[in-house]
């Protein structure tokens, strides 16, 4: 009988404790869920769900931003700007704020263009927040109308054109060295193919862009004069990696582009190093009229990537070299 007793007592004692084993499971296997639950609320991943976005979206936000940028993001509406906005090529982080700010303010503009126009500075006035241009980096500086060179810059290794690349007293035409060398080439090149390649314009002083700047100013007005001509300080001539190129029987800037010089020259100037400075679809960007003579020496891989890409020199810096 005793052992009867103990083996129903121990059923018993089996029995509860496997159901009380079971409501701990339980509980405990409900408790880790809440917590990894209120865990998971606490993640962007779930916050940014919750906010609206998609989960594609969403993977997109958390690869790309910050805490808090995405904490911005959280505290305004749902806005495909900011994925598409990142989706730019040229989309630089540390302008978030400014590409926003100016699109609110200019709604109609497309992404493209916003971003085009804060990389370069172009929300601001020309010739307003101008900073020294970094010499160091030579054949790649910029000088524009945000970037300046003081009146003592003069570059260190200016070779004289020969006249029979350029116009003018002899002498009186000077570039870098790789700038003469790398136009030598594309002279010969282009000699090749019947054209006679003419400098008429290369490396100029500060005290010679006054000089240029006056003439227009005095002659069109101020207004005329920022769109063909630097302000002293701000000219590329400065740096001696700048050429105007023309042909020798056309050195006219009204119709330079309508010679077939002129397309050769645009198609096969960066296989020698140089860009077209300011193109026909930049002024907005440039600052500048298109002007079809005007050729910048920047090597060949930056000539191409710039040609290829359809960009400015002023965009590629803020991108690339910045
Ligand atoms: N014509 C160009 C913009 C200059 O003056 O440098
Ligand atoms: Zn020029």
């Amino acid at each position: 009988m005793g052992k009867l007793k103990i083996k129903k007592s121990v059923k018993k004692f089996s029995l509860i404790t496997l159901l009380l084993s079971i409501i701990l499971f339980i509980s405990i296997y409900s408790g880790i869920n809440i917590y990894q639950q209120k865990q998971y609320e606490k993640t962007y991943e779930y916050k940014l769900i919750n906010h609206g976005y998609d989960e594609d979206d969403v993977k997109i936000i958390l690869e790309k931003y910050k805490n808090k940028e995405i904490d911005y993001i959280l505290n305004t509406e749902v806005n495909n700007n900011y994925i598409d906005l990142l989706n730019d090529k040229y989309f630089i982080y540390d302008y978030f704020y400014d590409y926003l700010e100016y699109q609110k303010n200019n709604l109609s503009l497309a992404n493209r263009n916003i971003i085009e126009i804060i990389n370069t500075k172009r929300n601001n006035e020309y010739y307003e927040n101008t900073t020294a241009s970094d010499i160091s980096k030579k054949d790649l500086m910029l000088v524009n109308k945000y970037h300046y060179l003081d009146d003592t810059y003069t570059p260190d290794n200016l070779v004289t054109i020969s006249q029979d690349y350029s116009w003018g007293e002899l002498g009186s035409q000077k570039a870098t060295e790789e700038t003469v060398n790398a136009f030598i080439k594309m002279w010969k090149a282009a000699k090749e193919e019947g054209y006679h390649l003419m400098v008429s314009s290369s490396y100029r002083t500060y005290k010679k862009q006054d000089a240029v700047y006056k003439d227009y100013e005095d002659s069109r007005g101020i207004e005329y004069a920022d769109t063909i001509a630097a302000r002293p300080g701000y000219s590329e001539h400065q740096t001696g990696y700048a050429l105007d190129i023309f042909e020798k029987n056309n050195s006219s800037q009204k119709t330079f582009h309508e010679t077939e010089v002129y397309l050769w020259l645009k198609d096969n100037a960066h296989y020698y190093g140089f860009i077209l400075r300011y193109p026909e679809d930049k002024e907005n960007i440039t600052g500048y009229s298109f002007e079809s003579w005007h050729y910048r020496y920047v090597g060949t891989d930056v000539a191409t990537y710039i040609y290829n890409n359809k960009i400015t020199f002023d965009e590629y810096y803020a991108y690339f070299l910045k």
